[in-house]
């Protein structure tokens, strides 16, 4: 845990931290010599920053883990970092909880509420897939703390988790109505459908897309997790594994969302619609959140939502 955080420093207070360097322009001095326009952040947000010698910043680059040392002076009305000294982090020191958004409820209770959906399958074989994922402290650690995104929806630590739980009670509620579905292999396949995103993003000082994110996708991932974990479950059926990579693969619904095969059987179908449909309603929420005490009745164009958004009138 950090000390000082960007949201609560106050003119006139000494800086010893921590940050992400966010922003690096290096200028000309008049007389000769760099100074160099800066800017730090951690999950609390971000502030302007100068150095008056810029050399020193030739091997730190945007998006590094910086030490620094300074004082904070107000400078055309906003706060800034008047830097003394400023050095290369450590990665290993970084606990990414100090540098991104992260949910703001319980993630123990969302996770505690997955694990009640994983105790009521009745496949063994599911049951065995879903312990070895589970009985992994590395995969535990990753999925608690992965963001279900880099933008649009569930941006923050834990968003992969709390889309999960909201896809498992959607499915839920469906099987209620279509009591035909295999209750079991919905929640293996909800529990699991983007599990690929453990490893689709970096989320460490910031949320982005990793190489192997970007080369492959969470969908190709996840399923060669999923088919990796089943080829060490001795008996594992061959029926069960196919059906269940299907809906990792298909779950985006089409070739133009990312899925390589459309839906191809019901439970496939649902998944596919309930992904989409808590995703889509996420975006939503985050309009009318952003929009909030600024009188509008009409959100600008939402590119994934492809409209703009009624707000109404404000009670
Ligand atoms: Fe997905
Ligand atoms: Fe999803």
């Amino acid at each position: 845990m950090k000390s000082q955080y960007v949201g609560e420093l106050k003119s006139g207070q000494t800086v010893k931290e921590k940050f992400v360097l966010s922003k690096k322009i290096i200028k000309d001095k008049k007389d000769g010599g760099y100074y160099a326009i800066l800017e730090f952040s951690d999950r609390t947000g971000s502030i302007d920053g100068i150095s008056w010698s810029g050399e020193n910043l030739n091997n730190i680059s945007v998006g590094d883990f910086v030490f620094i040392t300074g004082n904070v002076s107000e400078y055309s009305g906003r706060l800034q970092v008047v830097v003394n000294s400023i050095s290369l982090g450590d990665d290993e020191d970084i606990d990414p909880e100090d540098f991104l958004p992260q949910y703001q409820g319980d993630i123990d209770e969302v996770l505690t509420a997955i694990h009640g959906f994983r105790a009521k399958i009745r496949n063994p074989h599911l049951r065995s897939l879903l312990d070895a994922f589970f009985d992994d402290n590395t995969f535990v650690e990753l999925f608690r703390l992965a963001p279900a995104a880099k933008r649009v929806h569930h941006v923050y630590l834990g968003g992969l988790a709390v889309h999960t739980l909201s896809v498992l009670r959607l499915l839920q509620n469906v099987r209620s109505v279509y009591d035909f579905l295999d209750s079991d292999l919905l929640i293996t396949a909800g529990i699991l459908h983007d599990v690929g995103k453990i490893h689709e993003y970096t989320y460490k000082k910031s949320i982005d897309i990793s190489d192997q994110g970007r080369l492959l996708g969470h969908i190709v991932i996840g399923s060669e997790m999923v088919a990796q974990r089943i080829a060490q479950i001795s008996g594992f059926p061959d029926d069960l594994r196919l059906r269940l990579v299907h809906m990792i693969l298909s779950h985006h619904g089409e070739v133009k969302w990312g899925s390589p095969k459309a839906p191809l059987f019901p439970e496939a179908l649902i998944l596919h619609y309930v992904d989409n449909l808590d995703s889509k309603m996420e975006m939503m929420r985050q309009v009318f959140e952003q929009h909030r005490g600024k009188n509008r009745q009409w959100s600008d164009y939402h590119p994934f939502l492809e409209r703009e958004i009624y707000l109404g009138e404000e009670s």
